[in-house]
């Protein structure tokens, strides 16, 4: 087997919380936003991540290419931990990682031409580069993620929502990253466009043999696209499997309510099939239940769950559940 693209080994990312009713002696708060995370990556497989809004994911995102600093280890290719690295080494790396944002508009400079934005890594990443060379890139880039090379001088404002998509995508190419971490990039788009976007992604790890870490709420957007999925609950994993494995027999009561709630397009299965409530409200991150975090919402929750965490994962299929088929208790 080749060795993986990216691994990461327990990594944690924990905040401060200074609030301002706090006297000034009171030491922060502190909320673990992503608590003990670990996968690995193989050249050309895709990841999806997937989890309610709070539970981490773009947090783990940013750590991973060091815009956030974390503890753990992130080990690239050639056996470097990202974690260790100064800004200026991680510079090398930053262009083999690239990565796109949930609200395309925004993540685009308004004032900038597509061509400039386009352009932008270059200039950070390839200073040789010349003027033409660099103008050249930025057509081809643009042809290649469905953008009319004739459009270079215009604005985003000028761009659909989907299109928008589409710059940003070119931009994170235009430097032929490895790895490519797409952050909820269809989430604000209509149903139609978003399997237009994630048709594109499709083309581009078949063509371009791209690595890609797939990240959405829904788990219906990660299904065609995964390889393997990681479902994630007040930052933590609650079940990483293959994508085959996890769709066709989840284990992690969380998953399974999950899947559960994701309509079936077949009206006669749609009817029949039955939703797993998920009972109460989403925790606080700050206030994390004791033993495992998923039992104040558990429909399968004991006595065990209360004191223990449920944080063991073993085997190919991994499940931090106590009642889960292949869990082995700490
Ligand atoms: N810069 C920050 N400072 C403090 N808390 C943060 C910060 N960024 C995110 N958080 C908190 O960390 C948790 C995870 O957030 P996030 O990674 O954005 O979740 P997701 O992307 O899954 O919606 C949330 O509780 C969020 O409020
Ligand atoms: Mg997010």
């Amino acid at each position: 087997m080749s060795r993986p693209l990216i691994e990461a080994r327990d990594v944690r990312v924990t905040f401060d919380i200074h609030r301002p009713s706090d006297l000034p002696w009171t030491p922060p708060a502190q909320l673990h936003a992503v608590n003990g995370v670990s996968f690995t990556l193989e050249p050309g497989q895709t990841l999806g991540i997937v989890g309610e809004s709070g539970c981490g994911k773009s947090t783990l995102a940013r750590a991973l290419i060091r815009m956030l600093p974390a503890s753990g280890q992130v080990i690239w290719q050639d056996g470097t931990d990202l974690l260790t690295l100064s800004p200026r080494q991680m510079l090398k790396y930053r262009s083999e990682i690239q990565m796109i944002f949930q609200d395309p508009l925004a993540s685009l400079n308004p004032r900038m031409t597509v061509g400039d934005i386009i352009a932008e890594p270059l200039r950070t990443h390839r200073p040789g580069m010349s003027a033409k060379e660099r103008k050249d890139k930025v057509r081809a880039v643009m042809e290649r993620v469905g953008l009319l090379p004739n459009q270079i001088n215009r604005y985003p404002h000028e761009f659909s929502g989907g299109q928008c998509q589409r710059i940003g995508i070119a931009r994170a190419l235009v430097v032929e990253p490895k790895l490519l971490i797409c952050d909820e990039p269809v989430s604000a788009l209509d149903v139609s466009i978003q399997a237009q976007v994630i048709g594109l992604l499709e083309e581009l790890r078949r063509d371009l043999g791209l690595t890609i870490i797939f990240i959405a709420h829904d788990l219906s957007v990660v299904k065609h696209l995964s390889d393997e999925v990681m479902v994630l609950y007040l930052g933590r994993m609650m079940e990483k499997a293959s994508s085959d494995e996890l769709f066709a027999e989840p284990r992690h009561p969380y998953t399974q309510a999950l899947l559960s709630a994701v309509p079936i397009p077949d009206p006669k299965i749609e009817k029949t099939k039955q939703v797993i409530p998920l009972e109460g409200d989403l925790p606080s991150p700050m206030a994390p239940p004791k033993g495992c975090v998923f039992r104040t919402r558990c429909p399968k929750a004991q006595a065990i769950c209360e004191t223990v965490p449920a944080d063991h994962l073993t085997g190919g299929h991994h499940t931090a559940c106590h009642f889960a088929g292949e869990t082995v208790s700490a």
